[in-house]
């Protein structure tokens, strides 16, 4: 089974963005933790960090026909992009919204995302772990709705 992984806008700065929010991990570390995670799941990982929204929404179509659900950190466009959401809504696929930062507890602006509703679940506020977490969470989802349909 193969999830495909999104990073969105400015997440290619980790490491050196506000590391008092978003701690001192890069994203290289992050892709290693969730390499390490998925091969003890069994699972492999597509993944494209962009911060251009075109190139996530080719992404998610492309990807679409070969993964069965999507990782996804969308960065600001969580809190502005219908075209994000209709993406994903559009493939079918599965997916768990995740971010580093607890997005409910700072700016107001960050409190509404476009895309939670549609997603089996939504992780944030624990660092690099918000990733795993949401890794075992979709390949849980997944491998239910596969044992149980
Ligand atoms: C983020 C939270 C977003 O509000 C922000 O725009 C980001 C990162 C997070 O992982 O905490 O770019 O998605």
């Amino acid at each position: 089974m193969k999830i495909g992984v999104l990073h969105g806008p400015n997440l290619q700065l980790l490491g050196r963005r506000e590391p008092e929010v978003y701690g001192t991990d890069t994203l290289d570390d992050v892709d290693r933790a969730l390499g390490e995670l998925a091969d003890e799941l069994g699972v492999e990982l597509e993944t494209l960090q962009s911060n251009h929204e075109g190139a996530l929404l080719d992404f998610v179509d492309e990807a679409s026909t070969r993964v069965a659900g999507f990782l996804v950190n969308p960065g600001a466009l969580t809190h502005t992009s219908v075209a994000l959401r209709d993406a994903l809504a559009g493939v079918d696929r599965p997916f768990v919204e995740l971010h580093l930062s607890n997005t409910q507890a700072r700016e107001d602006f960050r409190r509404h995302s476009w895309l939670a509703e549609l997603a089996v679940g939504v992780v944030y506020g624990f660092g690099v772990d918000s990733y795993l977490l949401g890794l075992r969470g979709l390949v849980g989802h997944l491998t239910r709705d596969r044992t149980e349909g």
